[in-house]
């Protein structure tokens, strides 16, 4: 089976991917210089898929150890490309860092795809390109407006330079637009590991109801939406992995009709914060501290997928609910706290 370079592959999104490729037959490598993420998560990856993974621990930015790779690994067939910063308030802070990092790494790896003439790139992208959009319900074909946040804009500007760079070069690309991914894989032996304090919902649900932090906010409940609380398409991080085996294999049957397709990734349905804390409320059994506080500058209204693309083009179909997305984010919360070892040997390599 094919090759592919996963770039990040220790990370939330990345890892869940390993998983899927090598359960689809895919031979799979990983870069990722562990910056923001630990190499344990590979241990999680090769328990549940009975496979060692191979990660290069080096920084996209250095262009000559990245050829390095593509040197040792003539036979890549594919690029999954994750890695990236990704904290949006980090990013207003220090927009510089993430433009620099953000952006330096895909054009490194795009010169080594252009020396070693990879077919196939899969692009991580996100819904933050639409900005805030005129409905909420967004098709691949809505109109990208101002990014929210330097963020955003370094994914608006990474489909762009693909936008060019395929024009140019012979490369299959796919841009995936990601909306919000959650949970973690049943087992409970990958997930997310947010460092410091959590930015996004799921996270700061799970870590309030185990005790790590006090209580949590609901930033806002005034907004024009069914209960005031911001609406979002919150999506299983494996139905996300899943969608990365898929654009890999309709590229290898050349399938696509166009040398850039762009897919959104979401279920559909939108769900609003309120709701989604009952979701959890409900399957973990435990009340949420939470209180209502003020709205988050940035924050968009209300944003869910059409998805009928990737549906009918890609064969997608997300199969995880709600509930299951809650279930298994608590069940990997639990998982933290319990196994001491597994925990303090991912706080060393993140500290
Ligand atoms: C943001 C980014 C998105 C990025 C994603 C993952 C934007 C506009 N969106 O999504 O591109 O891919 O993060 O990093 O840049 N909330 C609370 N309390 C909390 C945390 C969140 O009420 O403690 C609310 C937020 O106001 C929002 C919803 O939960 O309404 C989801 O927030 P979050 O998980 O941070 O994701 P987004 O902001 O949608």
């Amino acid at each position: 089976m094919a090759k592919i370079l996963v770039t990040g592959g220790c990370g939330y999104i990345g890892s869940h991917t390993l998983v899927d490729l090598v359960e689809n037959g895919y031979d799979v490598i990983s870069v990722d210089d562990n910056s923001r993420s630990t190499s344990a998560i590979l241990k999680g990856v090769e328990k549940i898929t009975g496979k060692p993974i191979k990660n290069y621990k080096v920084d996209l930015c250095n262009f000559d150890d990245t050829f390095a790779i593509f040197e040792e690994n003539r036979d890549i067939k594919g690029i999954i490309h994750f890695a990236a910063f990704k904290a949006v308030g980090e990013s207003v802070e220090k927009p510089l860092m993430y433009f620099e990092n953000n952006l330096t790494s895909l054009i490194n790896l795009l010169k080594c795809v252009q020396e070693f003439k990879t077919p196939w790139f899969v692009f991580s992208s996100s819904c933050t390109v639409y900005g805030e959009p005129d409905t909420p319900v967004v098709t691949e074909e809505s109109p990208l407006k101002p990014a929210a946040s330097p963020y955003g804009a370094t994914k608006q500007m990474g489909e762009q330079i693909l936008t060019e760079f395929q024009k140019a070069n012979n490369t299959n690309v796919i841009l995936l637009r990601y909306f919000n991914p959650v949970g973690a894989h049943p087992s409970a032996l990958i997930g997310e590991l947010p460092i410091g304090k959590p930015q996004n919902l799921v996270p700061a649900i799970t870590q309030t109801a185990i005790g790590k932090l006090p209580k949590m906010t609901v930033f806002g409940d005034d907004y024009p939406t069914r209960d005031g609380s911001n609406v979002r398409d919150y999506i299983h991080v494996s139905d996300i992995a899943h969608a990365h085996t898929l654009a890999i294999k309709y590229l290898e049957e050349e399938k696509n009709k166009s040398k850039l397709e762009i897919f959104n990734l979401g279920t559909g349905n939108g769900v609003t914060v309120l709701e989604a804390i009952k979701s959890f409320e409900k399957v973990s059994g435990v009340k949420l501290n939470y209180e209502i506080g003020p709205r988050r500058p940035g924050d968009i209204i209300a944003i869910y997928a059409n998805n009928d693309k990737a549906k009918n083009v890609l064969g997608w179909e997300p199969k995880r609910s709600l509930d299951e997305m809650m279930a298994t984010a608590w069940k990997w919360e639990q998982r933290l706290k319990n196994d001491e070892h597994f925990f303090s040997s991912i706080q060393s390599e993140l500290n």
